[in-house]
């Protein structure tokens, strides 16, 4: 159960969007996969950083460019922080995941990988954990493959298992389904893909938000997520990788700040993790999103993960009770992640999403950038409501009266379905 002093109520309001009303009613916000609110000190934290601190990082020896290199660079020691990483040079910003994962596409991939190779993601993946690499494999011949699903929504062990051969050479995989709020046993595929030598990539964007991280323990070798999935600005993101691995990376793209010499014959690079950031960085998001880690710290991970379990369950149960509805993924209330995958049985996802957008409620439906999730669940689209640190149970309660304005709306009535 949550901490005695943690109270949502208290949290909501911190963030000034949650009490603005959608077409007269209170906004009731379940889309916080696809990016959450910000809390009143992360807005003033920008705002302050133009108003009083803003120079360039890296470059000037005035005492203003100074002040700000030390914001951002105090940004990079709170995401190490954050993620239990023992130091801050393998902490690399970037503009957002997908920037994370193309970044070692780019960086390892194309250097390490030849003809013949393999990398294996899964069917959970978000599009930022396929394209790059459908890409890569395009381009140097290696061969991409997917781990499928179980009828229940549980990534398939034994599949994995048969296709985690000797020329995988790189396993890709989400820390929880941005579709479903699964968890695919990522312990267990980091064992079985360092015994198998294949290093492994974690697409974070969906569970660094959620629940503690910490990245020695986890064991794995690249870690992607998002600051604006964290209560932070958008346009931040962050890569982090095994210390000896991003020693032999080649930089990402070329430019100001990243190289250590340079001569028209002859360049050489600076150390990560400036090698990795071109040009001028996205440093004012950077330095406000460090108010992000602090409140989310404040709060304290464990029990942002325990608020969202109750959460989740709750909005389980109550939609497993409803004769209309189809619930996607295991369905085990205890063990749902923040995001829950649903259909009406008549109603097609993206007229649900509008009618009960016009009641207030915002979720997301469509195919949330997961198309072979789509193609194995054997659907065009699901709704999905995705909860967050601000969210209640009365907002679970407004999404599941809004369902049933969704039956009004299509005239169904309940003994229709
Ligand atoms: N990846 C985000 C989502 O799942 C945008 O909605």
């Amino acid at each position: 159960m949550p901490t005695k002093s943690f109270d949502p109520l208290k949290i909501r309001a911190d963030f000034p969007l949650l009490s603005r009303t959608m077409n007269g009613r209170p906004l009731v916000y379940l889309d916080s996969a696809a990016t959450t609110q910000k809390p009143n000190a992360v807005i003033e934290a920008l705002s302050n950083f133009y108003r009083e601190s803003n120079a360039n990082i890296h470059r000037g020896v005035y005492p203003l460019a100074e002040a700000a290199t030390a914001l951002y660079e105090n940004t990079r020691t709170k995401v190490a922080e954050f993620i239990k990483s023992p130091s801050s040079q393998n902490v690399i910003f970037t503009r957002n995941t997908t920037e994370s994962i193309n970044l070692v596409a780019h960086s390892w991939g194309r250097k390490f990988l030849k003809e013949g190779d393999e990398i294996l993601i899964t069917d959970f993946e978000h599009h930022a954990n396929i394209v790059p690499w459908y890409q890569l494999s395009k381009e140097k011949g290696v061969k991409l493959k997917s781990v499928p699903i179980t009828n229940d929504g549980q990534l398939d062990m034994a599949a994995f298992d048969r296709l985690l051969t000797p020329r995988v050479k790189l396993v890709a995989v989400t820390a929880l389904s941005n579709v479903l709020g699964v968890r695919p046993p990522l312990q267990k595929i980091i064992l079985m893909a360092h015994q198998n030598k294949s290093l492994v990539l974690v697409d974070g964007a969906q569970s660094v938000p959620h629940e503690p991280t910490d990245v020695a323990h986890m064991d794995c070798d690249f870690l992607a997520f998002s600051a604006h999935k964290m209560l932070g600005p958008t346009g931040v993101g962050v890569l982090w990788v095994r210390p000896e691995i991003l020693d032999t990376m080649d930089p990402f793209m070329g430019g100001g700040e990243m190289i250590s010499t340079v001569k028209l014959d002859t360049i050489t690079w600076a150390d990560a993790p400036l090698k990795f950031e071109a040009g001028t960085p996205n440093y004012a998001d950077v330095a406000a999103f460090s108010v992000a880690l602090d409140y989310l710290t404040h709060i304290g991970m464990e029990t942002v993960r325990q608020h969202e379990k109750t959460l989740a369950a709750y909005a389980l149960k109550r939609l497993l009770e409803r004769p209309d509805i189809t619930v996607y993924g295991p369905k085990i209330l205890d063990e749902q992640g923040s995001a829950i995958s649903f259909n009406h049985k008549i109603v097609h996802a993206h007229d649900v999403g509008t009618i009960l957008g016009e009641e207030g409620i915002a979720i997301r439906v469509g195919h949330h950038c997961a198309q072979p999730l789509m193609e194995a669940l054997h659907v065009p689209a699901t709704a999905r409501l995705s909860f967050y640190v601000y969210n209640t149970t009365d907002d679970v309660d407004a999404f599941i009266n809004g369902l049933s304005k969704v039956d009004q709306v299509f005239g169904l009535a309940k003994s229709a379905i």
